[in-house]
């Protein structure tokens, strides 16, 4: 079902126009979650960083649905390796599903492929922030060690002050 109906590739560089029109799919909440803010729109900048990415410190994939009328842009996932820490193990994930297409597996399966890439490029653990309220997220990492029968305290969260939850997740 997914596989028919959704296409899941490394990012390239022309997908600059797909991540804008996924972005303005977003409901205001996704966008919350995703990015803290209500963001409108993304610079010149901000879109070759997402796109011209090397695979190696930088992985990222993209869903795409595959309608009649052209591929629609259907969610994205990345991680940046921790150089800035010198913990060149960890990289820091993100991750967006379309509002339209959230709920049918496809975070589970952009997190399967951009975590067995990772593995791959010797990333060893995940890491990140979401608000405590984030519910779709937590469950998602969850269900990835659980999928994976990791050992338990694979997955580790910390309160932090504002409301917000710091993971750190350990790869298959
Ligand atoms: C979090 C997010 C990526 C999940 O993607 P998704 O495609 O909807 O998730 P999936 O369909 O693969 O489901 C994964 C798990 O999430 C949980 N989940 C999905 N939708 C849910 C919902 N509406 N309520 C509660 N749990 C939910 C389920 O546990 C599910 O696993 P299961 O079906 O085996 O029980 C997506 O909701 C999203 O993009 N949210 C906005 C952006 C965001 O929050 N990003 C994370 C911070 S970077």
């Amino acid at each position: 079902m997914l596989k028919e109906n959704f296409e899941i590739r490394p990012i390239q560089p022309d997908d600059k126009d797909g991540l804008k029109r996924g972005l303005a799919m977003l409901s205001s909440e996704s966008k919350r979650q995703r990015f803290f803010s209500s963001r409108k729109d993304f610079t010149e900048k901000e879109l070759a960083f997402f796109t011209e990415v090397d695979q190696h410190n930088h992985i990222a994939f993209v869903a795409l649905s595959k309608k009649e009328d052209g591929p629609q842009p259907a969610g994205s996932v990345r991680c940046v390796r921790d150089l800035l820490h010198g913990r060149p193990d960890f990289a820091e994930l993100a991750i967006t599903i379309v509002d339209c297409f959230q709920g049918m597996g496809l975070g589970k399966a952009l997190l399967d492929a951009l975590a067995e890439k990772a593995v791959k490029e010797g990333i060893h653990y995940l890491y990140g922030d979401f608000h405590a309220s984030n519910i779709k997220v937590q469950k998602l990492l969850e269900g990835y060690c659980v999928r994976h029968h990791l050992p338990a305290g694979s997955f580790h969260l910390q309160r932090q002050a504002d409301g917000f939850l710091y993971f750190e997740m350990a790869l298959a």
